[in-house]
C-alpha cells in the first residue's frame, strides 16, 4: 500500500469586511484574489485553509446601526448576510466565514487579551488625541492633512475628532527593534516594495504605545475585568485570523494551519497587519504570519468609490450582465496585482470579447467542434511528432512552472499573461497546421494535430480553473477529464486516448451592447 501523501499546508486570509455598508467591487476584488491563490494552491497539492468574514464591532458600526434605526446586532446580522451572499455570488471557495460577533471569536479574543496582559504588554492609562471613526484609527498630529476647507482630516480624508478618555495601552514601543529585525530578515514579509518601504520608514521613525480600548461607546468585546472598556476594534478584528482556527486551544486541529502563509490586505491597512499584528503575536508568544501582501485600489470609471458620490459598484448586476467568470478574469487581468487601476465597462467588454470570446473561446470551439464533426467525437491519438508539435507541447509543459512562479510571486496578472501566450501559440498553430485541409489528404496527421491541440487546451483549462472555475470545469468536461484528474499532478495522465468527448458548446458568448 502506498502511504498517504503528506500535503504541505497553506493558510490564506482576506481582510474581514466592515458591515457598515453594502459589499462592492472593491471587497469582491480582495476576496477573488485570495480565492484564485487558494484554488491554485489546492491544484498544486497543498492542503489549504481559506478564511474570510466580517468585522462587526466598533464605533463606525454602532453609528451606522443608529442611523439605520436598528439595534447593532440586528444591523450586523442583516449586513453580514449581504457579505455572505457576495461570497456565494463570486464563487468563493472559503473554508470558513468568521463573524467577530460570534461567541467563538469573542472568547478567543478575550483569551488573547488576557495573554497580552499576563505578558505585561498592557497597561491602563489615559488617551488624548485624534481619532477617525471612518478609518477606526488613531492619528498623531503630524499625520493629519489640511483639507481645502481648512479642516484637518486623516491621511485617507476621514474626519477626525479629539478623543479624551481612559484607555488601556499596548506596549508597541517595546517591539520596535524586533519588528525591524523581522522586516530585515524576511524581505518578503511585507509586499509590494512600496508598502514595505512605507512600513519600515514608519517603524524606524519610532513607535508609540497604542490605545487599545475605548470607553465612550459599548459596541465591542468587553475588556476582561474592566467592563466599562471595549476592545479597540482593530485588536478584536486582527484576532479573527487565530480565533477562527480555535485559539486559545493550541491543540485545536485547525491551529496546525497557524501561522498563516498569507494575509491579503488592502494597501491602507498594512500598518495594522505588518506592525500591530506581529507585535501582538510577539507579545503573546505566537508564531508570526509569513507574508502580508497589500493590493491596490480600484476607481470606477475614473472616480473614487464613495458614499457621497453614491457610486459604489455592487457585483451582482455585473455578474448578471457579463457572467461571473469574465468578471473574475477581468479583475485579475486588468491591473497588475499590487497596483491601483480603473474599472470601466468598456475595458471589461473589450477583454471579454477579445481575450475570452475571441482568443480562448474560439480556440476551444474550433478544436472541439472539429473533433465532434470530423473525428467521430473521440479524443484523437498522437502521431509522429513534427517540430511544430514539439514546440507547442514543450511550451504547454513548461507553463505550469511559470504560472506557479507568477502566483507565488503574487503576480496574478502575469500568470494570466503567461497562459495567454500559450492560447495565442495554439491559435497560430491551428491556423498554420490547418487541420481542415488535412481532412481529405492526410486524416492521420489531422488527428495528430487535433491531439496536440487538445493537449495544449488541457493545460490551459487546468491552469485557468482558479480564475474561472465554472467555465473551466465545462471545458475540462468537453475534454472528458475525470473530476479527480484536474490538478497539476494529474496533467500527464488526464486525457485518455479515444475517450468519447461530449458535444461541445460555446464557452464565452461575445458581448453585444444592447441597442
Ligand atoms: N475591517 C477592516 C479590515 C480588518 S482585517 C483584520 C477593513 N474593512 S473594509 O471593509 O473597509 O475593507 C476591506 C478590504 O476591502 C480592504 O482590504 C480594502 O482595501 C478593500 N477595498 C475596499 N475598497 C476598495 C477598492 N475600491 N478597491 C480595492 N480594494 C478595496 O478595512
Amino acid at each position: 500500500m502506498t502511504p498517504p501523501r503528506i500535503r504541505p499546508r497553506f493558510y490564506i486570509t482576506t481582510p474581514i469586511y466592515y458591515v457598515n455598508g453594502a459589499p462592492h467591487i472593491g471587497h469582491a476584488y480582495s476576496s477573488i484574489a485570495a480565492d484564485v491563490i487558494a484554488r491554485f494552491k489546492r491544484l498544486d497539492g497543498f492542503e489549504v485553509f481559506f478564511l474570510t468574514g466580517t468585522d462587526e464591532h466598533g464605533q463606525k458600526i454602532e453609528k451606522a446601526a443608529q442611523a439605520a434605526g436598528l439595534e447593532p446586532q440586528e444591523f450586523v446580522d442583516r449586513n453580514a448576510n449581504a457579505f455572505r451572499a457576495m461570497a456565494r455570488a463570486i464563487n468563493l471557495s472559503n473554508d470558513d466565514f468568521i463573524r467577530t460577533t460570534q461567541q467563538r471569536h469573542k472568547s478567543g479574543c478575550t483569551a488573547l487579551w488576557q495573554k497580552l496582559e499576563t505578558a505585561g504588554a498592557v497597561y491602563l492609562g489615559h488617551y488624548e488625541g485624534w481619532y477617525a471613526t471612518r478609518d477606526e484609527a488613531f492619528y498623531a498630529e503630524d499625520e493629519l492633512v489640511l483639507g481645502p476647507d481648512g479642516i484637518k482630516r486623516s491621511p485617507y480624508s476621514a474626519p477626525v475628532e479629539w478623543v479624551r478618555e481612559s484607555s488601556f495601552f499596548f506596549k508597541l514601543s517595546a517591539f520596535q527593534d524586533r519588528l525591524l529585525a523581522l522586516y530585515d530578515q524576511n524581505p518578503e514579509f511585507i509586499q509590494p516594495a512600496s508598502s514595505r518601504n512605507e512600513i519600515v520608514a514608519f517603524v524606524r521613525a519610532g513607535l508609540r504605545d497604542i490605545s487599545i480600548s475605548r470607553t465612550s461607546f459599548s459596541w465591542g468585546v468587553p475588556v476582561p475585568g474592566s467592563p466599562d472598556h471595549v476592545m479597540y476594534v482593530w485588536v478584536d478584528a486582527l484576532a479573527n485570523y487565530i480565533t477562527a482556527m480555535g485559539y486559545p486551544d493550541m491543540q485545536a486541529p485547525r491551529m496546525a494551519f497557524w501561522p498563516a502563509n498569507l494575509h491579503l490586505v488592502g494597501k491602507e491597512i498594512t500598518r495594522f497587519h505588518a506592525v500591530y499584528w506581529p507585535a501582538m503575536l510577539m507579545a503573546a508568544d505566537l508564531p508570526l504570519p509569513c507574508r502580508v501582501f497589500a493590493n491596490g485600489w480600484w476607481t470606477v470609471e475614473g472616480e473614487k468609490m464613495s458614499k457621497s458620490l453614491n457610486n459604489a459598484l455592487p457585483v451582482e448586476p455585473l455578474i448578471a450582465e457579463f457572467g461571473l467568470d469574465p468578471l473574475r478574469y477581468f479583475l485579475m487581468r486588468e491591473m497588475p496585482f499590487g497596483n491601483d487601476g480603473d474599472f470601466s465597462r468598456r475595458a471589461l467588454i473589450n477583454r471579454l470579447n477579445d481575450e475570452l470570446a475571441n482568443d480562448l473561446g474560439n480556440l476551444a470551439q474550433r478544436i472541439l467542434s472539429f473533433i465532434a464533426k470530423n473525428a467521430d467525437g473521440a479524443l484523437p491519438l498522437h502521431g509522429l511528432m513534427t517540430e511544430a508539435d514539439f514546440l507547442l507541447l514543450s511550451h504547454a509543459r513548461s507553463l505550469p512552472g511559470r504560472v506557479r512562479d507568477a502566483i507565488d510571486g503574487m503576480a496574478l496578472h502575469e500568470a494570466l499573461d503567461q497562459i495567454w501566450k500559450l492560447v495565442r501559440s495554439a491559435n497560430a498553430y491551428i491556423d498554420h497546421q490547418a487541420p481542415w485541409a488535412l481532412r481529405k489528404t492526410d486524416p492521420l496527421r489531422m488527428a495528430a494535430v487535433l491531439r496536440i491541440l487538445c493537449d495544449a487546451l488541457l493545460v490551459i483549462g487546468v491552469l485557468l480553473q482558479p480564475f474561472m472555475p465554472t467555465t473551466m470545469a465545462k471545458l475540462l468536461d468537453f475534454l472528458a477529464v475525470p473530476p479527480n484528474a484536474r490538478d497539476l499532478a494529474a496533467l500527464e495522465s488526464a486525457l485518455t486516448d479515444g475517450s468519447r468527448l461530449p458535444t461541445p458548446s460555446g464557452l464565452f458568448p461575445r458581448f453585444v451592447e444592447p441597442a
